[in-house]
């Protein structure tokens, strides 16, 4: 398993360019299943993840064409509607190849995703809401067997939790429904903004995305489309971080930065120097950064998948600050590494108290998911000697060449292959 190797006390300078995002190109990526003509996708990111789903597509004779951030797709000729457990337990995001095939083919077989580091994951709310559209599920020796007699009706549906994936579920399966379909309390991310419009695109009828209730009136066929990922707002935020934590300025570009409200506000708010423009966002040395106190919500609160990242940068920022993490049970896993780092934080239930002031200084550290592992490395940029981060496989999930993107940038980071 790769290493990452982290030289600390370096700042970081010049400008940098947010790539495509992970989370919105997954559910497009699965949504071109819905249709038997071509989905051209620019802007998408060369992530682990998104490789997995394209080797999980090819498998069910998905023709893909993959070129830089480029892909152009083809599902006109499916052969298998089968995904087994060890892509889906790569990818939790396999998930969402259920309503697609549920909706064009009326079945789909899907392993159980599992857990991961950051809680169970269930998926009670994906499947009590394909089954109001008519889908019936079964358990199969770890598999879930979805079967639909004839096909999908559009239903009205209020989620009990605006859950991101089971809003995109739901929302691709009654693209082809027959009538309408209501989906109240539905996530209001800009993934699923950018997933509806990449569906109307493709011919999708769809209205009321990035609000609560979303609208859909089924069609019978979708057309070739093509569309443009957003950018990737979280790897956009972690940049704007590691600024603050180097007190280093710093220009973000490539990056809409309404849809990092919630993390800028929360930074001016602890005395963080930031000047933005609609897509781009300047970060400026100097600031003297004070503590606060945070919750993590669905959209537009702060996101989850910066939490890890502003408690790396709360542990050097003057005072007591607190995090409330209110959507995963479990997504603390990076507070003992940033411990080993050198920080004092301790968690009582889903509150985690950082003491502010503090030095890093450079340990042996393990990465145990996605976000947690790059709050280790900004911390490790900043402390005093050199870090070891184990389980890098974990950053590459989310983040396209991190340690040659920060290495430009002056950072001193290197990746060494086991
Ligand atoms: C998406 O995960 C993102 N992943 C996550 O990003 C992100 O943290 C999360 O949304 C919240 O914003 C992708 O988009 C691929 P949820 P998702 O369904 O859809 C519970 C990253 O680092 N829940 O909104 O799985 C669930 O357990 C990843 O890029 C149910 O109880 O998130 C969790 O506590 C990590 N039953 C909460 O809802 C369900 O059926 C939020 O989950 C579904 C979810």
């Amino acid at each position: 398993m790769d290493k990452l190797i982290i030289k600390g006390g370096y700042t970081i300078s010049g400008s940098v360019n947010v790539h495509g995002a992970k989370n919105s190109a997954l559910p497009i990526i699965v949504s071109s299943l819905l249709s038997e003509k071509t989905l051209k996708l620019s802007n998408v990111p060369n992530v682990v993840d998104v490789l997995n789903l394209i080797k999980l597509l090819k498998n069910y004779g998905v023709k893909i064409e993959h070129k830089k951030n480029k892909l152009k797709i083809n599902s006109s000729k499916i052969n298998n509607l089968s995904a087994d457990y060890d892509v889906v337990r790569k990818m939790r995001a396999s998930i969402l190849i259920l309503g697609p095939l549920l909706s064009r083919f009326g079945e789909a077989r899907i392993s159980l995703p599992g857990g991961c580091a950051i809680g169970t994951r269930p998926i009670d709310i994906h499947l009590t809401g394909l089954s109001k559209l008519g889908a019936s599920f079964e358990i199969q020796n770890g598999f879930i067997v979805g079967n639909v007699k004839s096909q999908l009706v559009g239903n009205s549906i209020k989620l009990p939790f605006p859950s991101v994936g089971a809003t995109e579920n739901i929302l691709m399966a009654s693209v082809l429904a027959k009538g309408e379909t209501k989906i109240s309390n539905a996530a209001r991310e800009p993934e699923i903004e950018d997933l509806s419009n990449c569906l109307i695109k493709m011919g999708a009828k769809i209205e009321g995305y990035g609000t609560k209730t979303i609208l859909v009136q089924g069609v019978t066929n979708l057309k070739k489309a093509e569309h443009h990922i957003i950018s990737d707002r979280i790897v956009a935020g972690t940049y704007i971080i590691a600024a603050l934590m180097l007190n280093s300025a710093l220009e973000i570009k490539y990056v809409n930065t309404i849809y990092l409200k919630s993390l800028i506000n929360v930074l001016k708010k602890m005395g963080a120097k930031l000047k933005e423009t609609k897509n781009s966002i300047r970060v400026f040395k100097g600031a003297k950064l004070k503590s606060t106190s945070i919750s993590t919500s669905p959209y537009p609160g702060f996101p989850t998948d910066l939490q890890a990242q502003l408690m790396s940068l709360m542990c050097l920022s003057d005072g007591k600050s607190k995090i409330k993490e209110t959507i995963f049970e479990n997504r603390f896993m990076h507070v003992p590494e940033l411990n080993r780092l050198g920080a004092n934080i301790t968690v009582e239930k889903d509150v985690a108290t950082i003491i502010g002031n503090q030095t890093f200084k450079g340990a042996q550290v393990m990465a145990s998911d996605l976000r947690a592992s790059i709050s280790l490395v900004l911390a490790a940029m900043n402390a005093n000697g050199q870090t070891t981060l184990n389980r890098v496989y974990h950053l590459d999930r989310g983040y396209e060449n991190i340690e040659k993107t920060l290495g430009s940038l002056g950072a001193k980071i290197k990746r060494k292959k086991n």
